[in-house]
């Protein structure tokens, strides 16, 4: 088996990160390869809770390599933070990562301008990025000539590059009457704002030397290890309706974060991609702006937020919580060719008197099972529901399906049917040992 991929089904943060750890134990290499440090994976060990932005999930499993491939946007500090703050806990991390020379780099001037211009509003509603110069980084990656990969801090030409680009944004700083500073630039009150080009690029040299053990060509490597048949487990970061291409654009990251992007982001080609779990919670959030259907701007959300302990690993947003969409999570599994089901915070839900699920929408009078691909039609669908009575029953202590409450089952097979795929995996709280392999159950 040698490429298995885990993708988030909805808005991103649905627990892939427990999922991934708990995977690890059958693979060897692990791949992260898309996204930067937007995302944030919660991973909880041994009594300990990590969190995790750029670095794969699987850097808590010993043996395991850790890869970051060429589509992930690299922000050299946070990743330095974050392999300090790991080997500060006991976590061993040298040899067992390795990063894409090919990765793009996130620069001072790419978190000033998501900061300046990402966040304008979009038709009244705000995109709410996370601020971590995500979009503005890939804007320059696709458009080529302002964009520095990894690799490049390696050669003698990267200084005068550097000079070469910031001398541009300066000027499109100006242009744009910006005046706002930040960390790598000087800002005196009043005056424009100022990238030091000298100064990036000794700040930069220094994140080069530390990053030398990392730096790799993951490309071959991952190559080398499909062809001979090692497995690979390839960590999708956010979620598939927040796919530049098919998700809910604009209000969407810049990056294929649904099934299609996992060959084009890690470089290993479709055809090993063997397996698709696609991860959803058994209800929906969304951080950041954007249409959600099925929200729940009222005490109901207000109940699984606290219940879910909703609030953005990255930023510390309050996370938009609302019923299961079925069928946007049917859209983006078959989207993602998705083979089978991992459903968490099934807990979360269990505490609720009533239970929701959108099996259509109604758009214009009219029903409708497809998920619209304009934002304004998704603005305007009415979720059509079926109600389930709650059922009241912890199941966190749980440890198998049979053991599981009625109602509780009957809602899982419903989601099943609606969606189209079997549920493999049922999680009912963050550690390890709470969650269910429905398919090995007896
Ligand atoms: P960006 O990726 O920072 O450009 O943000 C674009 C949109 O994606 C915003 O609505 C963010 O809140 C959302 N987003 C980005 N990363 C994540 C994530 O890891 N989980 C949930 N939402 C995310």
């Amino acid at each position: 088996m040698p490429g298995t991929c885990v993708i988030g089904l909805q808005w991103g943060d649905e627990a892939k990160g427990k999922l991934v750890d708990l995977l690890t134990a059958d693979y060897k290499i692990v791949v992260r390869y898309q996204g930067g440090a937007n995302a944030g994976h919660t991973v909880v060990g041994g009594g300990q809770t990590y969190k995790l932005h750029l670095i794969p999930s699987g850097i808590l499993n010993p043996g395991v390599t850790n890869v970051v491939g060429p589509g992930v946007v690299l922000h050299p500090p946070k990743l330095l933070e974050e392999v300090a703050g790991l080997r500060q806990r006991g976590v061993e991390v040298g040899g067992n990562l390795l990063l894409s020379d090919r990765s793009h780099l996130v620069f001072p001037w790419h978190v000033l301008e998501d900061r300046l211009w990402n966040d304008q509003p979009i038709g009244g509603e705000m995109l709410g990025t996370t601020l971590r110069g995500i979009g503005p980084c890939y804007r320059d990656k696709v458009g080529r000539t302002y964009a520095i990969r990894l690799g490049d801090l390696y050669h003698d030409s990267c200084r005068e590059r550097i000079e070469r680009i910031v001398e541009f944004k300066t000027r499109l700083f100006a242009a744009a009457g910006s005046r706002t500073g930040s960390q790598g630039g000087t800002e005196t009150e009043g005056s424009e704002f100022q990238l030091d080009a000298a100064r990036i690029h000794e700040e930069f040299q220094g994140y080069a030397e530390q990053l030398r053990p990392f730096v790799a060509d993951t490309t071959n490597f991952l190559l080398d290890a499909v062809e001979s048949g090692q497995p690979i487990l390839l960590e999708g970061a956010q979620g598939a309706l927040l796919d530049i291409d098919h998700g809910t654009f604009p209000f969407v990251t810049s990056s294929n974060s649904s099934g299609v992007g996992v060959s084009a982001g890690s470089g290993i080609p479709p055809k090993w991609i063997r397996k698709v779990i696609g991860v959803a919670k058994a209800y929906s959030t969304r951080v950041g702006g954007g249409p959600f259907p099925t929200e729940q701007d009222n005490e109901v959300g207000q109940r699984i937020r606290e219940l879910g302990r909703e609030y953005g690993t990255t930023t510390g947003r309050p996370r938009r919580c609302g019923w299961f969409d079925a069928v946007a999570v049917r859209y983006t599994a078959r989207l993602s060719g998705v083979d089978g089901l991992a459903l968490m915070m099934m807990d979360v839900l269990s505490q609720l008197p009533e239970v929701k699920v959108c099996v259509a929408y109604e758009l214009r009078g009219q029903r409708i099972d497809r998920f619209p691909g304009h934002v304004d039609d998704l603005r305007q669908v009415r979720p059509v529901y079926e109600t389930f009575p709650g059922w009241q029953q912890d199941v966190s202590g749980l440890r198998r399906l049979e053991q599981f409450p009625s109602g509780a089952r009957r809602y899982l097979d419903r989601v099943s049917e609606l969606v189209g795929c079997p549920i493999e995996i049922v999680s009912v709280g963050p550690d390890r040992e709470q969650t269910i392999f429905a398919r090995r159950d007896p």
